[in-house]
């Protein structure tokens, strides 16, 4: 090889040695992560306090869980229903109660502003004319803004372009009240005048700054109200009743977060609405849930049940009004919000968890001892139906729940496993609740299971989701033995096995310490041999042996475990 045939051969190679460097160091700045720029602290994004990702493998007991429900809900007659997560604030407020803590401090509300771009700028006008303290002229072309501004927002209001928030439409009143005054005022400059022109035009640039549009919404908090909704809304009371849905999906509280309490959870609700309120009803939607339980293979749960009767004088109200007197004799001796509730909501003082005040709580009256007749003939007949499903029960006179909806029948269910936050369940009746929301008299039962809970006494029992697995690892080398690998993982998957098909070539060992890492079963092993002669290799993973099988006979095989 001449000098010349050298050179050019050596400067053949270090350009392919360049190309290659070059190529590691793109590939190996792929992978590494991007530098801050100067300046930008890179934030790392978390799920919000109180919400959490469900992942695999845990969510195969999810589905589970949800399948089992849909499987014996089905087997009572219910039909799903998938109400919207967001619903007016106006909605949950009526049914679950203002003075509720749902209500109260938990909604997650927001204005949901519609685009008022084609107002502002007659908003923009009031506010930029500054009428002055007595200032000449000025006035009239304020008033004539004030006037644009009132007008254009009622025909919009009119023409349903344009919704006010209550609170908003109180100050759109005191906006033309305070308009009208202001027409009102006499011509005279004097000092009394000026000022209340001016305290008005004060008044009336606030509300206009102020004044939203758009009406206020909640991320649901239950579903009840909802299911409620969607009856009135579809018209529901004209199909054979009662009518028996049930609905699972995520809700939002904004509780203090703890083991089995989060801001988002998750509820499995099944509601009856229409028809009679007879007693059967109550004992065999019970007997429903505690089925769904068993099936689920729920540990140590029980069934506590309660009446809380109904709201009139000879019945709720004045067991209410006796319990309210006794509470204010203890007063002094009760925590702060006990002494908040004996004002608000009696009732739930009777739910409180606090060390001291049980001893006081236990002597308080029992609304079993003041139930009307016909409310204690509905609870005895509520036990009897329940005796004769075999359900068992327990009777507390506390469970009050802390929803405003319910009447007679209320219950609750304990599973073990869950700490301070062991109720998996809570239901009960609440007739009227339809009527309250605008539809006809109906009567109406049901429960919301909180999924979380259910799932983390499961998994405390034992009976979590075993890790996911597969049942194939195809480890493929070549070609040829590819398109093979290919074909057999599409014939597998459509048997119904899980399969893992390595996207790149792998050496067999390699490939092997993949497919025990994932859990497989089994490897499938194709080589060039194996393609040739159509006898494939199954490894089985946990005792090493392998065998030949044809295609057939592999599937064969398989299916047959
Ligand atoms: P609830 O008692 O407010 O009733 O909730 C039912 C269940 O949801 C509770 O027993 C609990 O298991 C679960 N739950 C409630 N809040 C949380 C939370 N922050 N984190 C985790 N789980 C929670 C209702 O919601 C009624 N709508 C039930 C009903 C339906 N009554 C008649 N029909």
């Amino acid at each position: 090889m001449s000098d010349q045939d050298k050179a050019a051969k050596r400067a053949h190679w270090e350009e392919i040695n360049r190309a290659k460097a070059a190529a590691k160091q793109k590939e190996q700045s792929a992978t590494e992560k991007p530098e801050p720029r100067a300046g930008v602290a890179h934030k790392q994004f978390q799920a919000i306090r109180g919400t959490r990702d469900l992942l695999p493998p845990d969510t195969a007991l999810w589905n589970r869980v949800e399948q089992t429900a849909d499987e014996v809900f089905t087997t009572f007659g219910f039909g799903e229903i998938r109400p919207p997560i967001f619903e007016p604030t106006d909605l949950f407020a009526r049914s679950i109660g203002e003075e509720t803590d749902v209500v109260s401090k938990e909604m997650y509300s927001f204005l949901d502003a519609p685009d008022v771009s084609y107002l502002e700028d007659a908003r923009d006008a009031v506010k930029d004319v500054n009428p002055g303290i007595g200032a000449e002229g000025k006035h009239d072309v304020f008033e004539l803004y004030v006037y644009n501004f009132i007008s254009e927002v009622e025909k919009s209001l009119a023409s349903r372009q344009l919704n006010l928030p209550s609170k908003a439409q109180s100050d759109f009143d005191v906006l033309k009240a305070s308009y009208q005054e202001l027409l009102a005022l006499p011509d005279s400059k004097d000092e009394e005048s000026n000022n209340k022109r001016r305290l008005l035009s004060f008044e009336i640039i606030i509300k206009t700054d102020l004044l939203r549009f758009g009406d206020f919404v909640t991320l649901r908090p239950e579903a009840t109200a909802s299911v409620c909704r969607a009856y009135i809304e579809h018209n529901m009371q004209q199909l054979p009743q009662p009518v028996k849905l049930y609905y699972m999906g995520p809700m939002f509280r904004r509780e203090r977060p703890q083991k089995g309490r989060y801001r988002q959870f998750y509820q499995i609700g099944a509601e009856i609405l229409g028809g009679p309120d007879a007693p059967a009803i109550d004992a065999e939607l019970i007997e429903m849930l505690m089925t769904f339980f068993d099936k689920c293979g729920l540990q140590g749960t029980e069934l506590s049940i309660n009446s809380i009767g109904h709201a009139a004088d000879n019945c709720r109200r004045g067991y209410v009004a006796k319990l309210k007197g006794e509470l204010e004799k203890v007063k002094d001796k009760l925590g702060a919000d006990s002494q908040r509730r004996i004002e608000t909501n009696p009732l739930r003082v009777l739910d409180s968890k606090l060390e001291h005040e049980q001893a006081i709580i236990a002597t308080l009256p029992r609304i079993a001892d003041h139930l009307c007749d016909e409310c204690k003939a509905h609870y005895a007949a509520v036990k009897h139906e329940l005796e004769l499903r075999g359900v068992i029960y327990r009777e507390n006179w506390r469970l009050v729940r802390g929803l405003d909806y319910y009447m007679r029948t209320t219950f609750e269910i304990t599973a073990q496993g869950l700490g301070s936050q062991n109720a998996v369940c809570g239901g009960g009746r609440y007739d009227g609740l339809v009527e309250l929301l605008g539809g006809p008299p109906t009567k109406g039962i049901g429960f919301a299971i909180g999924e979380d809970r259910l799932i983390l006494s499961l998994q405390e029992s034992g009976k979590g989701a075993a890790p996911q697995g597969r049942d194939v690892y195809i480890a493929w080398m070549g070609e040829r033995a590819y398109a093979t690998a290919i074909r057999a993982a599409k014939d597998l998957r459509n048997a119904g096995f899980r399969v893992e098909l390595p996207p790149t070539e792998l050496k067999f060992g390699k490939a092997l310490e993949r497919a025990s890492k994932l859990g497989a079963r089994f490897a499938l092993i194709l080589g060039d041999n194996e393609v040739a002669d159509g006898q494939w290799t199954l490894k089985t993973l946990a005792d090493g042996s392998q065998q030949k099988l044809t295609e057939q006979a592999l599937l064969e095989y398989l299916r047959g475990l």
